[in-house]
């Protein structure tokens, strides 16, 4: 494993050179002046005057070479459609939804907010923003009304874009009504909607406002729009995630060094060249969707295969048979799709043929030892778990195919990816701790390129989040616990903050409080993240009524939790809504009055909830324990 280290080292230590050369894997429209400008830490600007564009990169660059050769491979086994876009035919595309977007005003630094089920227009929509110079934010389409109107105010974009529906395990589920209610709750409506009507969920368009997403692509077919070359440090996109607070934060990623580093980890972690397929079942409204669905694959001159679907729908082959079909070399998923998997024979991937297929990746929670066993022994290929955040926008920890091959230790995403200076430190001294010991996952900045490069609109946001909790040291936290062993190999250990993660999808216990407290006969609440066989995590919520008699008998606890949960899932959506409600008289807290959150979640797992002498009234944890049984 010498390799792998000394090339870390090298990125670290030589970082300006290791990142000059890294920049040569895109197109420059204009040289950059300097590779590095951190003379404002923690802000890091990478690849300084340099001119490029995502959507050049990811697109027109790779014409002469693949102009008939499929870029985007969409098939949907909600609605029974598989289209393939050459890289021709891609770029036609793009250049139409850019054409109707600068109709609308659109231009450099513009928002354009995209809530989009798993289409193609998604992706065009997104790489048409790229072109313009003009900013996207996806939102993520299982979120709902609320969600979607504080992103809308937060980003303040100009159009808008969205589809009458989606579907999900065979279940139309409709957009429209949600962005309606939406963009009644938003105190800064955009100009313009545009709406790609799939014929799944019938409405009315909203008169002056809602555009169809057809005509307008009728009416700019066959427009060239010229690429907007911008600042290597200019915006690409804004991403909301969700923290401690009830407020998501925008995290911004900016252009130069996001397409290096993602142009650099297509050969470096996933082993992968020009030519090849890349097959990631993630959702575009998610960072891997961002970055391994859309801009990797594209700018390293691969075909992406775009899967609106679940794993088990028509049956649990579905993925492996995609697999096969298209030849792809690389696969990217979820471990909570894989142990939704592991129900079903492994005959459902042995009976393929999946000789293109050199290794699969895992990411978003932590990787349990028999689901990866159970899938690697299954595929008889290596499986690699990797470690990264919204953040930082790929992999911060991982196994590197493409440096060295190095053996797997189940359990652990092995080792820091190069460029990211990596440490684990102790919570109350900041100091980096000896293999072995449990502390706080820390980057020491510059955060390297293609990482957030600050909160969309709000930089003391993102000193103040990210910055200041390592005590006497300015690091970037993560917020996960980790370790590494005497072999160098590294382990996360969970959260350090009350960030959950429900199949993948991270959620913020503080908004679905906030959620569930609008109800009006809710006093206060606490939600937290339960250890779950198949989702690695659940919600479940305490709620302390306003009136306790409201939830004396079973009938009226049970009409009462379902009440509260469908506000939680027309405001937050599904993804959000808690597992159980349970009624309790009082929450247990501190005598200062904080809900001892980590004393809940162990009561709720049957552990210890150990240390309780600053409890103020220990009879409220009994009454969490009871509320269970
Ligand atoms: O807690 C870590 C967990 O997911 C968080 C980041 O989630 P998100 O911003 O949605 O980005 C996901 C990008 C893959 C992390 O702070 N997490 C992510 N990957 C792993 C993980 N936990 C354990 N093992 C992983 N491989």
């Amino acid at each position: 494993m010498n390799k792998i280290r000394d090339f870390h080292r090298e990125s670290i230590e030589n970082r300006e050179e290791f990142w000059r050369r890294e920049a040569e894997r895109i197109h420059w429209d204009a040289p950059f002046d300097r590779v590095l400008d951190d003379s404002r830490p923690p802000f890091a600007r990478w690849f300084v005057g340099g001119r490029t564009n995502l959507c050049y990169n990811a697109v027109d660059r790779w014409l002469p070479l693949y102009a008939d050769r499929p870029a985007l491979v969409w098939v949907s086994t909600e609605v029974d459609q598989e289209r393939v876009y050459t890289r021709r035919q891609l770029y036609d595309e793009v250049n139409a939804v850019a054409a109707m977007l600068r109709g609308l005003g659109v231009g450099r630094g513009d928002r354009v907010l995209l809530y989009m089920p798993m289409v193609p227009e998604a992706v065009f929509a997104m790489l048409a923003c790229a072109r313009l110079g003009a900013v996207h934010s996806v939102v993520f389409g299982g979120f709902a009304s609320v969600n979607l109107a504080q992103r809308i105010d937060d980003a303040a974009p100009k159009v808008v874009m969205s589809a009458d529906g989606g579907s999900r395990a065979g279940k139309v589920q409709a957009y429209k009504p949600l962005l309606d209610k939406a963009l009644d709750l938003c105190a800064r409506p955009p100009e313009a909607v545009v709406i790609l009507d799939r014929g799944l969920a019938p409405f009315e368009p909203v008169a002056g406002r809602d555009l169809d997403y057809a005509q307008l692509r009728r009416k700019h077919a066959g427009q060239e729009v010229p690429i907007t070359w911008v600042e290597s440090s200019e915006p690409s996109y804004v991403l909301y995630t969700s923290g401690t607070t009830g407020r998501p934060k925008g995290v911004q990623r900016d252009t130069g060094g996001y397409a290096v580093a993602l142009a650099a980890s297509m050969e470096y972690v996933f082993g992968g060249k020009p030519g090849d397929t890349y097959f990631c079942t993630s959702d575009i409204g998610w960072v891997v969707g961002h970055s391994y669905i859309v801009y990797g694959p594209l700018i390293g001159g691969q075909t992406s295969i775009l899967y609106e679907g679940t794993p088990v729908r028509p049956d649990a082959g579905i993925l492996w048979r995609l697999a096969e079909k298209h030849r792809a070399q690389v696969m990217f998923s979820s471990p909570t799709a894989v142990r939704v998997l592991k129900k079903f024979d492994t005959a459902f991937m042995r009976e393929r043929d999946l000789s293109s297929l050199e290794r699969l990746f895992l990411a978003g929670e932590p990787l349990d030892e028999p689901t990866a066993r159970w899938l690697s022994e299954g595929l008889g290929k290596p499986v690699i778990d990797n470690y990264w955040q919204t953040e930082s926008g790929w992999p911060i920890l991982s196994a590197q195919p493409g440096v060295e091959h190095t053996p797997a230790r189940l359990g652990s995403p092995s080792f820091p990816t190069y460029g990211y200076d990596v440490r684990v430190v102790s919570e109350t001294t900041g100091e980096d701790l000896p293999a072995g010991q449990k502390g706080v996952v820390a980057i020491v900045p510059p955060l390297p390129p293609g990482a957030m490069s600050t909160i969309w609109g709000d930089d003391r946001r993102f000193v103040q989040t990210y910055f200041t909790s390592i005590p006497g040291r300015q690091y970037y936290s993560t917020f996960d616990w980790g370790r590494v062993d005497e072999d160098g190999y590294w382990f996360i250990l969970g959260r350090t903050d009350d960030v959950i993660n429900v199949a993948g999808h991270r959620l913020g216990t503080r908004e679905i409080e906030e959620s569930i407290s609008t109800h009006a006969g809710v006093a206060e609440c606490a939600v937290v993240g339960v250890a779950d066989e198949l989702k690695g995590q659940v919600a479940t919520a305490f709620v302390v009524l306003k009136q306790a008699a409201q939830a004396q008998d079973a009938d009226a606890a049970r009409a009462l939790e379902g009440d509260i949960m469908r506000v939680v899932e027309q405001q937050l959506g599904a993804v959000a809504r808690p597992a159980r409600i349970r009624f309790v008289g009082a929450l247990p807290k501190t005598r200062s009055g904080k809900v001892l959150r980590r004393a809940i979640v162990a009561v709720c797992e049957k552990r210890d909830p150990g240390d309780l002498t600053t409890i103020e009234d220990p009879t409220a944890l009994e009454q969490i324990k009871e509320s269970l049984q």
